[in-house]
């Protein structure tokens, strides 16, 4: 006798029947980026299918989202100007805070995540303020991390999610949020957070590459498995409500960790490279169309119960007959 596997891969109501793993529209997040200024709408060429939009033009994204039953943003900004502290980052009136003043008119239930960052701020395209030598100065960065954080806050944000790997900064953002009254507002920490090539076309997206040099003294050291679980020990001690890995498919191993480890909820970020991979893939006709769905069962497999994806609102609108 031998073990008969395929008995319970004879059609697909047996294979749904044992499915081991499924994926819910209501688990996604979907980021959207937005531009300074007025009727903006325009593809994002690094990334076919996602759209740069202005506040003004949120309405549509808001009704696709709605329509097919993704109920999460990430918000990322484009600001019109930048300078050497990214102090349009935390403008009462800046353009993620006036996008999220806008998505909260156009949709009370919508729950808004933002990034909390100095990249898309700063002329130099880091993620912190620097020093005399170009290196990014980790204390001096908290303050204005928690400047922006709180200025979110003011707009009505859901959650925030620092992005930025300064040590401290889960603490410094709870900090500052319970100064003003905030303790109800939850953090995404982007704990495991990966120096990695997988985010260029985000970069050219947001026009947030650094200018000199790399992230490499802030952004882990993608050899490093232990030091992620350090990573997120210290922002769960910290208050962070959720601890992200980032990128997500090639980081598989470091979910499958932090799951086990953790009795945390955990987020993975499907990041722009991986995304542009496979959409060029399937363009090319070298991969079907369902790598998407096998790429994001992997991750929720892995362990992540938060998966943040560019692929979401496709991903939803075919659900129903893909039965992830
Ligand atoms: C900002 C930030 C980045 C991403 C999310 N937040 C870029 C970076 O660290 O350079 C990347 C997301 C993606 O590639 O989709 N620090």
């Amino acid at each position: 006798m031998f073990y008969r596997g395929r008995r319970l891969r004879k059609n697909p109501a047996v294979r749904s029947l044992v499915r081991e793993t499924r994926l819910h529209p209501s688990e996604l997040v979907y980021p959207i980026f937005v531009q300074e200024g007025e009727n903006i709408k325009e593809e994002i060429s690094s990334l076919p299918g996602q759209f740069r939009y202005s506040p003004d033009r949120l309405e549509e994204i808001v009704e696709e989202m709605r329509a097919c039953g993704v109920r999460a943003c990430l918000l990322f900004g484009i600001p019109a100007n930048k300078d050497a502290c990214g102090s349009s980052a935390w403008e009462e009136y800046g353009v993620v805070q006036t996008a999220i003043r806008r998505l909260r008119s156009l949709d009370r239930e919508l729950y808004i995540i933002a990034d909390v960052c100095m990249c898309e701020y700063t002329s130099h395209g880091h993620c912190g303020v620097l020093g005399d030598h170009g290196e990014v100065l980790n204390d001096e960065t908290l303050p204005h991390l928690a400047q922006i954080a709180l200025s979110y806050a003011r707009a009505g944000v859901d959650m925030v999610a620092p992005s930025d790997m300064m040590d401290g900064h889960i603490a410094a953002l709870r900090a500052a949020l319970d100064g003003e009254g905030f303790y109800d507002l939850p953090i995404m920490g982007y704990s495991a957070k990966y120096a990695s090539s997988f985010y260029g076309p985000f970069r050219q997206a947001a026009g947030s590459a650094p200018s000199f040099g790399d992230r490499k003294a802030y952004q882990m050291d993608y050899a490093n498995a232990n030091e992620a679980m350090r990573e997120m020990q210290a922002d769960w001690d910290e208050g962070a409500d959720i601890l992200m890995v980032k990128p997500a498919m090639a980081y598989l191993d470091i979910l499958r960790m932090a799951a086990d480890r953790f009795d945390a909820p955990l987020a993975a970020y499907q990041v722009s490279g991986e995304y542009a991979m496979l959409k060029h893939a399937v363009a090319e006709g070298l991969m079907h169309p369902d790598v998407m769905n096998e790429s994001l069962i992997a991750i929720k497999r892995a362990g992540a119960n938060v998966i943040i994806t560019y692929h979401a609102l496709d991903y939803a609108r075919a659900w129903k007959e893909y039965q992830g």
